[in-house]
């Protein structure tokens, strides 16, 4: 799969999330500016199948980082998109990674 640059790391907020839509997928991508990481997850829940994703709020669960869902707190690894919530749900993972000021994601 390619990566596709997904513009410069300037117009991501840190400790928020951005929506940005690689073919036609709407991806969520998170800056977790104290550990200097970037994750991305679809921005589709299929808790409720919306496109919440983006505006959640980000935590810790034990160590790994989270998103917690805005609408029902339902809460998603970042690092493999498990539900702790429910195990029956789970969000796809991208591969995102930091170059010379701009951000690129694999897959779409
Ligand atoms: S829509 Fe996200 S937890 Fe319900």
């Amino acid at each position: 799969m390619n990566w596709t640059n997904i513009g410069s790391i300037e117009q991501y907020p840190t400790e928020l999330g951005s929506c940005v839509k690689v073919g036609d997928a709407q991806v969520a991508v998170f800056h977790l500016a104290t550990e200097q990481k970037w994750y991305a997850v679809q921005n589709f829940n299929p808790q409720n199948e919306r496109m919440v994703i983006s505006r959640g709020i980000l935590g810790d669960q034990e160590g790994t980082p989270i998103v917690i869902c805005p609408l029902h707190k339902y809460r998603y690894s970042l690092e493999n998109g498990e539900c702790f919530t429910d195990e029956q749900y789970r969000l796809k993972v991208y591969e995102v990674r930091e170059e010379g000021g701009e951000l690129f994601l694999k897959g779409g």
